[in-house]
């Protein structure tokens, strides 16, 4: 496939770098305009002319051949029109080509990204507060994989902390094994909360939860079974939810693997001289940067969580060798990443540099804020079941004998609300009706599903053909715009990743979806020419490609009937 941009660039003959022409060459907004444009300004201290001279001295040495078919100079603006019919036909051949492949690259070989994700907390239930960072880190997962790089995904579980302590004490007054093994993180949610009632009016609870906090921390052996046993309840739990979104772990290590770990990085911050002791605990005085201090011991000798994360950094450095470490956690956490990020870089560690924290907005249902600690949560299992539920009655009334309704129904119930995630810039704070995202005719994972499924039968309905490509079927507008949006997967797989928006992809596969239907209400398929149904059926297969493609990189499953 012509590399448009660079072809272009070698054309133009200016006194600065091809690559440097390149780097300013944009596709065009509209194509009444052209495919390409460059901007003459950029040479204007080069070439010492008005941009406007620039463009028409350089339209006059541009000779037009099989790929550039005519060369504009408007308002000191070179504008490009390509072969346009080549260019569809090769973006079909090309996508056709490569299948699955399709949108993959070898830019990050030999490189790897650690993505901390998800990162759920033990004896927590998985609410919809966890919908964003499990499915924003587990699309960014997937798209740096596909730009082959190396990737570890790492669920920073929260499982250390004095809340433990509090759990045990629960558990052995109000608790039993077989109920938390059969109602799972949703006794322990309980018995958490009661702890919490009882403890305002018996301050003993308090004290007994102190001490089986020590327990753990000495290594006692029944803490341990115990925190264990709740560890194995919330894990069962969520990884259910996991499988059914389709996200992996190479790696469960949260905060507690780090217990043993922490000495080497505070000696080494206390030699470097970064930390100062206020008040018997160690900080870092960030106040030059106009931050409060980072606490990492306490004065009674224990660590933090931001301790924990310094440790982590380090030990994922050593032990990954990362290119960059990204950490998808809400914005609320802001703070708390610049203030250890930023630890990091007063210990001169060249690295800090590439940690990433990728922040989001929160997602809250129509009917009201959530909140965690009373205990009135939204599960991600409740909100993942109705929207199955919903997506059954959809598809049972628009195809009451789709065969395995229900696996269907599972793949647009799930991916309807992992796309709601995907949808917008990560850093809005959305808001979530069932009745949107379910809309088989919005800009939702439903509609994409629907128009892939589209696809495939329109595939199976057409059958064999044999032909060639007929160019002259690609000579339309809803063609040219298809194609343009299905030649642009690759950029923006490369886009989505490295800007770390996945959002970028939904929207492309929207445009492209749209595109679809345009093209498909316009130009018949089961035409009589077989050279023009073979050339439009290829336009067809590539689409579903891409789409497919697509939504597997947002983590999301297309069915081939709907
Ligand atoms: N468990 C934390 C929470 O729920 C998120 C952890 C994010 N990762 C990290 N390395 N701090 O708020």
């Amino acid at each position: 496939m012509t590399d448009y941009k660079h072809f272009i660039a070698s054309q133009i003959n200016a006194p600065i770098p091809t690559e440097e022409i390149e780097s300013y060459i944009a596709e065009t907004a509209d194509d009444s305009f052209g495919d390409y444009t460059f901007p003459c300004f950029r040479l204007a201290k080069a070439m010492r002319m008005s941009p406007v001279a620039i463009a028409q001295k350089l339209a006059a040495d541009i000779e037009c051949g099989q790929v550039i078919s005519k060369v504009e100079a408007v308002n000191g603006y070179l504008n490009f029109f390509i072969n346009r019919t080549d260019f569809a036909r090769d973006t079909i051949n090309e996508v056709l080509a490569q299948q699955e492949e399709y949108g993959n690259s070898t830019v990050g070989n030999g490189k790897t990204i650690c993505i901390d994700y998800s990162s759920v907390n033990i004896c927590k239930s998985f609410h919809i507060g966890h919908l964003s960072t499990t499915a924003i880190g587990s699309s960014l997962y997937k798209l740096f994989n596909a730009l082959g790089y190396k990737v570890v995904g790492i669920n920073h579980l929260g499982d250390y902390g004095t809340q433990f302590g509090k759990m045990i004490v629960a558990f052995k007054l109000w608790g039993d094994r077989t109920t938390a093994e059969k109602e799972g993180v949703k006794e322990l949610q309980r018995l958490y909360v009661k702890f919490h009632q009882e403890e305002e009016k018996d301050p003993q609870l308090t004290e007994q939860a102190r001490e089986w906090f020590a327990r753990i921390e000495r290594g006692d052996k029944e803490a341990n079974e115990l925190f264990e046993f709740f560890k194995k309840i919330t894990l069962d739990d969520v990884c259910q939810i996991y499988d059914r979104l389709n996200v992996n772990f190479d790696s469960w290590n949260g905060e507690s693997f780090f217990n043993d770990k922490m000495d080497a990085p505070l000696q080494m911050l206390q030699q470097k001289g970064i930390i100062v002791e206020s008040q018997g605990a160690k900080v870092v005085d960030l106040s030059d940067y106009n931050m409060p201090p980072c606490l990492l011991v306490k004065s009674d000798g224990s660590s933090l969580y931001a301790t924990r994360d310094i440790a982590a950094a380090m030990w994922r450095k050593q032990e990954y060798d990362f290119y960059k470490c990204l950490y998808v956690v809400a914005y609320q956490q802001n703070l708390h990443f610049k203030q250890f990020f930023k630890v990091l870089e007063l210990a001169d560690l060249d690295w800090a540099k590439d940690l990433v924290h990728v922040a989001y907005g929160m997602v809250s249902l129509e009917d009201g804020a959530m909140s965690t600690r009373k205990g009135n949560v939204i599960l991600l299992k409740d909100v993942l079941d109705k929207a199955v539920e919903k997506a059954l009655d959809i598809i049972a009334a628009k195809n009451p004998n789709l065969a395995g309704k229900e696996t269907v129904a599972e793949q647009v119930g799930v991916g309807a609300v992992l796309f709601s995630a995907l949808e917008n810039g990560k850093i809005k704070d959305i808001t979530f009706t069932f009745d949107r995202v379910l809309n088989f005719d919005g800009e939702t994972a439903p509609y994409l599903q629907y128009t892939h499924a589209r696809c495939q039968s329109i595939i199976d309905k057409v059958g064999q053909v044999e032909g060639n490509v007929d160019l002259s079927a690609l000579d339309n507008p809803e063609t040219l715009r298809l194609c343009k949006l299905l030649a642009s997967f690759p950029q923006t797989i490369n886009d989505a990743a490295h800007k770390y928006e996945p959002s970028m992809l939904s929207a492309l596969l929207i445009d492209t979806a749209q595109a679809f239907n345009k093209f498909y209400t316009e130009h018949r398929v089961m035409c009589e020419d077989a050279n023009e149904r073979f050339t439009r059926l290829n336009i067809v297969k590539a689409t579903k490609i891409v789409l497919k493609k697509g939504l597997s990189l947002l983590g999301i499953q297309a069915p081939d009937k709907m």
